[in-house]
């Protein structure tokens, strides 16, 4: 099955709360946090504090990615949240084991992820420690972008290196989603989606862009063998 993330930030934020809520009833299977410190990335957003709202308003899974420097420093405080999923930047932290073994020990599932331009040879030592790997498809730090078309090539690759050394851990896909590149991405191996802008922009609703982007998973993902 294909799972469908919508990113939080990307609705009014006046209103998350009535948003995660949206996303819920819209059949979402996650919700997609972005924190973002200012020095990782040229953006800021929230912190473990709005995590814990969260929490309290919803029961979808919450699917944190940390585009923060030094992420170690702040895991245990996301995990106590009540992040599901604690995705970290292979960019952004020197001990990567260390980290990841740091967001298992606080009880969340560990995902780490690459920036466009980091090579997949990063995943080759952590792939067998990891619940999951995000595979960015836009420069992190603001959603609205551009869908960067080697993405997907990416995708069947480290899903190629998954096969090659006997993992299966989900691959998670960020930046510039939309049905067309949920099918492009879906059909070589990937299994979660996120979206922002697509999903909260939709003009007939968030149920209706959910509903859209599924179908387009489920054509291709029975395309890919
Ligand atoms: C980018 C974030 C994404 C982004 C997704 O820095 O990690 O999650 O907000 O938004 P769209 O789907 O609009 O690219
Ligand atoms: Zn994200």
């Amino acid at each position: 099955m294909v799972m469908i993330s919508p990113s939080i930030i990307s609705a009014n934020l006046m209103e998350l709360g009535k948003a995660a809520k949206e996303a819920e009833e819209a059949g979402a299977d996650m919700l997609h946090v972005d924190v973002m410190d200012g020095c990782f990335v040229p953006n800021i957003t929230i912190g473990p504090a709005f995590v814990k709202a969260l929490k309290s308003v919803t029961n979808l899974p919450l699917d944190v990615h940390l585009m923060i420097r030094e992420p170690e420093k702040y895991v245990e405080a996301f995990a106590k949240a009540g992040a599901a999923y604690i995705t970290v930047h292979v960019e952004a932290t020197t001990h990567l084991h260390k980290t990841v073994q740091m967001i298992k020990d606080a009880g969340a599932k560990a995902g780490v992820t690459l920036n466009p331009a980091t090579s997949i040879a990063t995943l080759e030592e952590i792939i067998p420690f990891v619940d999951m790997v995000l595979v960015m498809s836009v420069n992190p730090g603001f959603s609205g972008q551009k869908f960067i078309p080697t993405s997907a090539r990416k995708v069947a690759a480290v899903k190629q290196m998954m096969r090659e050394r006997g993992y299966d851990v989900p691959i998670e896909v960020d930046g510039g989603i939309n049905p067309e590149k949920a099918r492009e991405v879906v059909r070589v191996g990937a299994e979660v989606l996120v979206s922002g802008s697509w999903l909260f922009r939709h003009p007939r609703g968030l149920k209706a862009g959910v509903e859209e982007l599924r179908t387009a998973a489920i054509s291709a993902k029975a395309m890919f063998v």
